[in-house]
C-alpha cells in the first residue's frame, strides 16, 4: 500500500487528495521507486482545471510528471538511459503519471542515474523544464553567435533556457522581474524588465536573431516578431491562441517533440553533474500540501522550482 495525490474532480487545487493505492510488482522493462521528492510543474493543474478537456471518466486523474527517488525493486536486466539499475539506485524518473506519491513505478528507459551535485529536490524538478528548453533552442537554432530573447526567463523553463543558450555560445537579453535579475546576470545573461517599453529596451541591447516565449503574453509575441523577421526563430510553448496567425512555432511533447527532449536527457544529466547546469528550488513541501503547491504556482511567480517531499 503507498499513497498518491489524485485530482477526484475538475477545478481548482482543492479537488487534490491523497489515496492509498496498491502498486504491482515490476514487470519486464519496469522499476519501483521510492520517491524522495515529485517535481510540479504548471501542466499539472491545468490538466485538471477543465482547460484541457473534463472528461468524467478519467477520474480520479493522477497527477506528477517526474520524480527523484530511489529503486526499490528492478525487473532483472532493467536498464535505464545512464545504464543499468538495481536496487538502491539514486535515480531521477520522467514521463510518468502519478508522480505525487510515496512511490511509483515505471519505465526503465524513462529512468537516469541522479548526479550527486544535486540533491532530490534539484533532481525532481530538472528534466521537464531542461527538455523543454533543449526543445525550444533546437526548434530555434540558437548556437554560437546567436543573440536570443527570451520571455519568463526567470520560470522553470527559462532558467534552463538561459543556462543552456549561453553554453551554446549565445548572448541571452531575459525578461524577468526586478528581484530575478541577479541570477539571470549570475547565468551571463543581459536581464530587462517586461512590460511597457520593452521592444526599445531590447532594441538598445541590440539585434536579436531568435526568440523563445514561455509566458504566452501578447506583450512576449508582439515583441518577437516586430524584432525578428525570420519567424521561424522564434517558439512558444505558452501562446497557443495566436502563434497560427503570427506563423511561429507552438512547441508540446507532441510531433516529434518527446523525442528531441527524451534524447537530451543523459547530456541535461551529465551538464549537471558537472556543475554546469544548477536547478533553483524555491519550496519544498509535503505531499499533503499539493494544493498549496498549486496555488502558489498559480501566482505564476514562483522563484524556482516546487518541489512535494513524501
Ligand atoms: N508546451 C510545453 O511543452 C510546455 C512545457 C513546459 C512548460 N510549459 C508552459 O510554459 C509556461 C512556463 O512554465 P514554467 O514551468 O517556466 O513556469 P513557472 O516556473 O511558474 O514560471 C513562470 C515565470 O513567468 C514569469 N512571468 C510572469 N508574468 C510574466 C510576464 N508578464 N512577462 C514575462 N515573464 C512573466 C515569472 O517571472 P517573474 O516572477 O520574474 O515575474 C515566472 O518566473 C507555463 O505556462 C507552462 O504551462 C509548456
Amino acid at each position: 500500500m503507498t499513497r498518491a495525490v489524485f485530482a477526484e474532480g475538475y477545478g481548482g487545487p482543492e479537488v487534490l487528495a491523497l489515496q492509498d493505492i496498491t502498486l504491482p510488482e515490476p514487470g519486464q522493462g519496469q522499476v519501483l521507486v521510492d520517491v524522495r521528492a515529485a517535481g510540479t510543474n504548471p501542466i499539472d493543474y491545468k490538466l485538471y482545471s477543465g482547460d484541457m478537456g473534463s472528461d468524467p471518466a478519467k477520474l480520479p486523474l493522477p497527477i506528477g510528471l517526474e520524480v527523484a527517488g530511489v529503486i526499490a525493486a528492478a525487473a532483472p536486466g532493467a536498464t535505464g538511459y545512464t545504464g543499468p539499475l538495481t536496487v538502491g539506485d539514486e535515480v531521477i524518473v520522467t514521463n510518468i503519471s502519478g508522480g505525487y506519491a510515496e512511490q511509483v513505478l515505471a519505465n526503465a528507459s524513462d529512468v537516469g542515474h541522479k548526479p550527486a551535485t544535486l540533491s532530490f529536490e534539484q533532481a525532481s524538478g530538472l528534466l521537464l523544464v531542461a527538455g523543454t528548453a533543449w526543445h525550444l533552442l533546437t526548434k530555434t537554432a540558437v548556437g554560437t553567435g546567436d543573440t536570443v530573447l527570451i520571455h519568463g526567463a526567470s520560470g522553470g523553463v527559462g532558467l534552463m533556457a538561459v543556462q543552456l543558450a549561453v553554453a551554446r555560445g549565445a548572448k541571452v537579453i531575459a525578461t524577468a522581474s526586478a528581484a530575478r535579475h541577479d541570477q539571470l546576470r549570475g547565468y551571463g545573461a543581459e536581464p530587462i524588465a517586461y512590460g511597457e517599453g520593452l521592444v526599445d529596451r531590447v532594441r538598445a541591447i541590440g539585434a536579436v536573431d531568435a526568440a523563445l516565449d514561455l509566458v504566452g503574453t501578447d506583450e512576449a509575441l508582439d515583441t518577437s516578431v516586430e524584432l525578428i523577421a525570420d519567424r521561424g526563430r522564434i517558439a512558444t510553448i505558452a501562446g497557443f491562441a495566436r502563434a497560427g496567425e503570427l506563423g511561429i512555432a507552438v512547441l508540446t511533447g507532441a510531433d516529434g517533440g518527446q523525442a528531441i527532449r527524451d534524447a537530451s536527457r543523459p547530456e541535461v544529466v551529465a551538464l549537471a553533474a558537472d556543475g554546469k547546469l544548477e536547478v533553483t528550488v524555491d519550496k519544498a513541501l509535503p505531499l499533503k500540501e499539493a494544493p498549496e503547491a498549486h496555488r502558489y504556482l498559480q501566482t505564476g511567480h514562483a522563484r524556482g522550482k516546487v518541489v512535494l517531499v513524501p
